[in-house]
């Protein structure tokens, strides 16, 4: 489930972004940037739609969305075209309550009618296209096309166009150099990466579109968005994580009866997970050849949890569906539950992300990584630690739940409050800055060796296991989130965080410098730690190696190389893209 290249995602190979700011750029690049950075200032602003939502419960909040989803249409619409002829034809069905357009391959347009008997009487008027040489599946889904007479599409205004990809590397150090403080970053960090509302509703819309196609097979069944979609902790770009929810249909076969009934014949499987993967399967098929704009349907059903990876080539997502999966879906609650407690719980999680990926701790493709579940669930730990405690331990959350947030999954308490109102949080005035320092030497210190990190217990605890990490899943306890990671990648975790910490504690290079003119710069603050690191190759160095080299010699090449104008010389060594 780990996110993906996504179809319209931008790639920069080093750290281009770097290169073309700090060795001078040309005008005409110039004047993109800017653009592009007036936009992600734009989007910073526009998030108080998210906060306004922040009272509601996670299922008051998703279930809100998926109504508005089952409202709305994506219709592919030439680069050309009068946007108010265009709505006044939609008019034509009923109230439209919100549009927008974006670019993915092309210009589309989401709008959402007020009511859901618009689309109805929408997909009545809509034609099958004429196909010459091939023949078309005849699937009528709310994914459409607006068909524009060619003689009119001349001298049409262009609709302001949204972009839903991440913002460069490049672009996010630009805006970071423009802040005063490291805070500030942090904060500016967490704005320009954050979803949108309007990606989030195009995010629902997509689940919404692919359960018009389960629900061929299952009426009642319901497609969720969990993980990085839904717990506020989600970068643009990032997968779409859906599960086949089938709940509904279990519930509504769990009649009690006393004396006569009627069953359902149903074929019956080897094991849940037999029935899981045979269900998956089938849509999975499903999907790649009726699903409009599904493409590169992969079913991995060994997986531990199986699932059906595609491309939503209009929306540009990478979408994992898996079923039978509730425990993520209370997961991705509880980090929610999380990230609305404190502002700085957010900034430091998209901050150290956002640092791991820079740094080739996290990546898009599975192997012995650092996931960034597992680094949110490490953020987490750490906020329980301070003294007083940023966050609550999740035996707490439990301990406040009421009745009606009873959950067990799978014989799992799966319990925790709904209701903010009830946690009582403790008086921390440290600042996002002086946190994310402590991050880096919290865990350049941590003793892996032997310990665990428990957000249960909110305490170290013995580790169960010989893993290299090990991170005890919040509601399944006997497993570790983080059984995948080896030896060698939680060292270079490891070091990266004793560098970082290290570079912390040095104010030229931590603290804006008022000398530097606008045009010379220097990374500075949490740009500075961004810069290729002199440990990061030391996965490559043999394992004997590396502990012959003193750390400080390892924090004097760091120094000595971030001294020598600027990038110029680190930029070359190369890093990780983080947009992907
Ligand atoms: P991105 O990297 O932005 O996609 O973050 P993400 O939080 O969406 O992570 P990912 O796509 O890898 O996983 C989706 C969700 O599945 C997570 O948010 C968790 O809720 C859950 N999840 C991921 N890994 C594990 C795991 O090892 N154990 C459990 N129980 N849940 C996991
Ligand atoms: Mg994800």
């Amino acid at each position: 489930m780990a996110a993906s290249f996504g179809v319209c995602r931008l790639r920069f190979r080093s750290l281009g972004g770097f290169d073309r700011f700090y060795l001078g750029l040309e005008t005409q690049t110039q004047r993109r940037l800017t653009a592009t950075i007036s936009a992600i200032k734009v989007q910073a602003g526009n998030n108080t739609v998210t906060k306004a939502k922040e009272n509601k419960t996670f299922q008051a909040i998703q279930e809100e969305r998926r109504e508005q989803a089952q409202r709305s249409v994506l219709i592919s619409c030439p680069p050309r075209f009068n946007e108010n002829k265009f709505l006044d034809y939609l008019s034509n069905h009923g109230t439209i309550k919100k549009h927008f357009f974006y670019s993915s391959y092309g210009t589309y347009a989401v709008v959402e009618f007020s009511s859901k008997e618009s689309i109805a009487s929408l997909k009545e008027s809509t034609n099958l296209p004429a196909v010459e040489h091939e023949a078309a599946v005849p699937f009528k889904s709310r994914l459409l096309s607006l068909k524009w007479p060619g003689s009119q599409l001349n001298n049409q205004p262009l609709p302001p166009l949204q972009e839903h990809s991440h913002p460069s590397i490049g672009d996010i150090s630009q805006l970071l150099l423009e802040k005063d403080s490291i805070d500030e970053q942090l904060q500016c960090l967490t704005e320009a990466l954050q979803l949108t509302e309007e990606n989030i509703s195009l995010r629902f819309l997509v689940c919404s579109l692919l359960g018009d196609i389960a629900g061929a097979y299952f009426p009642e069944c319901i497609i969720r968005p969990f993980g990085s979609t839904v717990n506020s902790f989600g970068k643009l770009g990032c997968d779409v994580d859906m599960i086949l929810d089938l709940d509904g249909i279990y519930a509504t076969s769990q009649k009690k009866v006393s004396g006569l009934s009627l069953e359902y014949q149903v074929k019956r499987g080897a094991s849940e997970r037999a029935v899981t993967q045979s269900i998956l399967s089938v849509i999975g098929k499903c999907v790649d050849q009726f699903g409009p704009g599904c493409v590169g349907v992969q079913n991995i059903l060994q997986a531990r949890c199986p699932l059906v990876r595609f491309s939503h080539q209009p929306s540009g997502f990478q979408c994992d569906l898996t079923a039978n999966n509730r425990v993520a879906v209370k997961s991705s609650e509880l980090l929610l539950l999380y990230g609305q407690l404190d502002p700085r719980v957010r900034h430091l999680v998209f901050s150290v992300r956002y640092w791991a990926r820079v740094h080739g701790i996290t990546s898009s493709i599975p192997g012995a990584w650092i996931t960034n579940f597992s680094l949110t669930v490490m953020v987490v730990f750490f906020l329980q630690q301070r003294s007083p405690p940023i966050l609550p331990t999740l035996d707490r959350l439990t301990e406040l739940a009421g009745p009606s947030d009873k959950c067990v999954i799978d014989g799992n308490d799966c319990t925790i409050v709904s209701d903010l109102s009830k946690i009582t949080l403790q008086k921390n005035t440290d600042t996002s800055a002086k946190l994310l320092q402590e991050f880096f030497e919290f865990y350049g210190n941590f003793p892996f060796n032997k310990a665990s990190i428990n957000i249960r217990k909110g305490k170290e605890q013995t580790k169960p296991e010989a893993t290299a990490l090990h991170i005890q899943n919040p509601f399944e306890t006997t497993l570790n989130v983080s059984k995948n990671v080896n030896v060698t990648q939680l060292e270079r975790f490891v070091k990266l965080c004793q560098e970082s910490a290290w570079l912390f504690q040095k104010s030229e290079i931590l603290n804006r410098s008022s000398s530097q003119s606008a045009e010379s710069v220097s990374p500075w603050g949490f740009s500075a730690l961004l810069l290729p690191s002199v440990t990061s190759g030391a996965a490559v160095k043999s394992r004997r190696k590396r502990k012959l080299e003193p750390a400080s010699l390892r924090i004097k090449n760091l120094l000595d190389s971030l001294k020598i104008k600027g990038v110029e010389t680190v930029a070359k060594k190369g890093s990780a893209d983080p947009s992907r």
